[in-house]
This record gives C-alpha cells, structure tokens and sequence, in this order.
C-alpha cells in the first residue's frame, strides 16, 4: 500500500487528507462558504486569499488526524485542474514546498477523476472486513454531478477514460445555486433545494427537460435556469412567492434537473453499443417495453460530486436500476460515496486516484508541475 498526502484547493474547499490505498485515514475540509455567500459564488481572489491561510494548517491537522508521520508518507499529491487557476496555484505551491522539504515524489491528479472515483473509497474507522463494497466490478458508468460539472464517463479500467456525454453550458448544482439564491435560500443552495422540496409538490410547476429532442447524452441546464428565473420573477409581481409556493418550486426544480439526468441515464443503458456512443433510436426503445432490454455492459454506476449527497436523486436513480433490472434481467449496482464530505470537493478523493497512479509509477516532474484550469477527462 501507498500512504498518500493529498491536498486539493481547486475552488472554494481547502482540503487535505491521508490515504492508504483506498482507505481514507484523513479527510479535513475547511469551507469558505461564509466567505462567498454574500457574492452566490465564489470570488477568486478571495479564495486564493483564504486557502493561503488555511492550508498549512489544514495540512498539519490531517497528519495529526492519520496519526502519520511525514517518514511513513510515500508521495505527495495535488489537484492540478479543473478548477480556478489562483486557487490551484495554492496547492501546487505548497505540495511543491513539501516535496523537497521533505524529499517525497509528487502526483498531479484531476478533479473530475477524484469525483469520478469517490465512491470507492473505503471508510478506515470501520473494520476492513466489514466493508461492503471492496471489490470493484468493471465496467463502470461514473457519474459527476456537481457545481461545476456534470459529466457521464465510462470506465472500462481504473485510470481510462471515455466520456460520454456532459453539461453544453451550466451545470446540474450551478442551476440548483442559481435558481436557490433567486429564492434567497443562501449558498450553496443545493442541500437547500434538496430540503424544501421535501416539503413540497413537484408537479405544482412545470419546468422544461432540457435534451430529450438530441440524439446524444449531453445535458444542459441553462434553459431551466432561465425557465425557473422568469416564472420566478411572475409569481413575485403576481405577490404569490408564499412559503408553500417556495418549497413547491424547489420540488419542482429538482424534478427538472434530476428527470433530465435520469432520462439520458436510461438511454445510456439501453445503448445498443456504449463505446461507440451509440444513442438508442426511439422505435428501439419501443421494443424494450415488451421485457427484452439489452444488457448493458455497465455493471456499476458511481456516483459523484456535491449533488450526489442528494437523497432524491440516489432514490431516482436506484428506482431506475430496478426497472432495468426487471426489463433486461441484469443488476446494476449503485456505489455511492460513504459520507456527504466524499461528495463535495475533498482532498480523500484526490488521494485515492493518487494511490492508483502510484501503483503505476506516474509521477509528476517538480519542475513541470503546473495549473490545468480547464482540465478534462
Ligand atoms: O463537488 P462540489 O463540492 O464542488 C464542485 O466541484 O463543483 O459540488 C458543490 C455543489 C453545489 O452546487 C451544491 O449546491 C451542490 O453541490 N450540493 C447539493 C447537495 N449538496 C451539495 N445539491 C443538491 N442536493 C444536495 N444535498
Ligand atoms: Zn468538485
């Protein structure tokens, strides 16, 4: 095994952790969400600002948590993109720093690829034994819905990659954001959404599913935010913005976001060839109601990022995975991350792809380490 020091600075979180492997020994975040609510997003130089503060100690807290010392680590690693270039630059700076301090090999990770991976990780204050998930079945559909991605990527090994569709513009917890702060449900709204819907009528209103006329499995949110924005602004000049209409808005919103997730989800699994990309046709789609759904290479689907903290979207999706189940005879299974803290942006995430990039010897050159803000999959 590879004990692993991570840090992650990508955008609003400054993050450390310790790994062995795929257990997490350490996971410290320190949010800055006080800090950017009064802007609904998250101001850059402000941020750069407050991970400077907060990372060596972040840093130090996660050593101490892992009960490590800096001789039993075997390399450091960092997030290098996507993410906002001034916050990057902190954490590569510093896990630089540490490097030579310390004479320790450095990995560069991606974001998206700790999201994507996140739901393997395996939770260390519980007995290894008694994990549940250890094994991991490929292939494998990763999900990553957060705030600033939204992504469908296939995994046939750990380490590569196909993506298969994404958001063409906002992503699924930007549009919950957006839409919550227009409700002055404060920031990040997602988890806000997520609470008022429970109290509310999801087919009081009806907001537009976004994609279902393209033969792809791209997403898109900004419609729906616009949607959400004007009937919004008419239920405010006709004074019916009530408490009641709030939370039925919110239930309404989430109905919008995840039912498009869901709609191109089921599409990925009835593709009749998912590595050439290949969209079902619609009189496809027909036949399957009689019971003979293709079986789908995808043995499990992982789902990441900050919206997949949300207990209506697992719900959803599990509820899909049952209807497949009873249509083509194969069962999928759901992983999920084994906190919230795994879902939003953590540094744990960042070690565990570190700890299979270890495995194959890809290390990163000090010299060359650098930002990759708009890094992909
Ligand atoms: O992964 P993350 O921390 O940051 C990015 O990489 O973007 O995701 C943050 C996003 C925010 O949009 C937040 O509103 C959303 O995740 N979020 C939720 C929930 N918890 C966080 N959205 C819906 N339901 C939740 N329970
Ligand atoms: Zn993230």
């Amino acid at each position: 095994m590879s004990k692993i020091l991570a840090i992650d600075t990508s955008c609003d979180d400054t993050s450390a952790a310790v790994t062995d492997g795929l257990v997490v020994l350490s996971n410290i975040v320190a949010s800055q969400n006080q800090i950017h609510e009064k802007f609904g997003g998250v101001f850059p130089t402000l941020a750069k600002q407050a991970h400077q503060e907060n990372i060596e100690p972040t840093i130090n807290l996660a050593m101490q948590v892992a009960q490590l010392d800096w001789s039993l680590i075997n390399a450091i690693a960092v997030t290098v993109g996507p993410g906002l270039a001034p916050a990057l630059e902190v954490g590569i700076t510093q896990a630089k720093k540490l490097a030579i301090q310390y004479n320790k090999k450095i990995i560069a990770v991606n974001h998206l690829e700790g999201h994507a991976l996140s739901p393997l990780a395996l939770n260390h204050s519980r007995k290894r034994g008694k994990q549940a998930d250890t094994k991991v079945n490929l292939p494998s559909l990763a999900v990553v819905i957060s705030g600033g991605h939204s992504e469908f990527i296939l995994v046939q090994q750990l380490g590569q990659y196909q993506k298969l569709g994404q958001t063409i513009d906002d992503a699924a917890g930007e549009c919950l954001d957006k839409v919550g702060r227009l409700l002055n449900l404060g920031y990040p709204a997602g988890p806000l959404v997520e609470k008022f819907a429970k109290k509310g009528q999801a087919s009081k209103f009806s907001l537009p599913k976004a994609m279902t006329m393209q033969d792809n499995f791209n997403l898109s949110f900004s419609g729906l935010k616009t949607a959400a924005r004007n009937l919004i602004t008419d239920l405010e000049k006709q004074n019916k913005l009530d408490q009641q209409t709030t939370y039925d808005l919110a239930a309404s919103l989430q109905e919008a976001v995840f039912g498009q997730i869901i709609y191109k989800l089921k599409r990925i699994l009835l593709s009749p060839n998912l590595v050439a990309g290949t969209y079902p046709k619609r009189d496809f789609l027909d036949q399957i109601k009689n019971g003979q759904a293709p079986k789908t290479l995808i043995n499990e689907i992982w789902l990441g990022g900050g919206v997949a903290a949300n207990i209506n979207l697992r719900r959803k999706i599990r509820q899909l995975l049952e209807k497949y189940q009873e249509q083509s005879g194969k069962k999928i299974q759901l992983k999920v991350p084994y906190s919230k803290k795994l879902c939003s942006d953590n540094a744990a995430m960042i070690g565990l792809v570190a700890g299979l990039k270890y495995s194959r010897n890809e290390f990163a050159k000090l010299d060359e380490l650098d930002r990759k803000p708009n890094l992909t999959i």
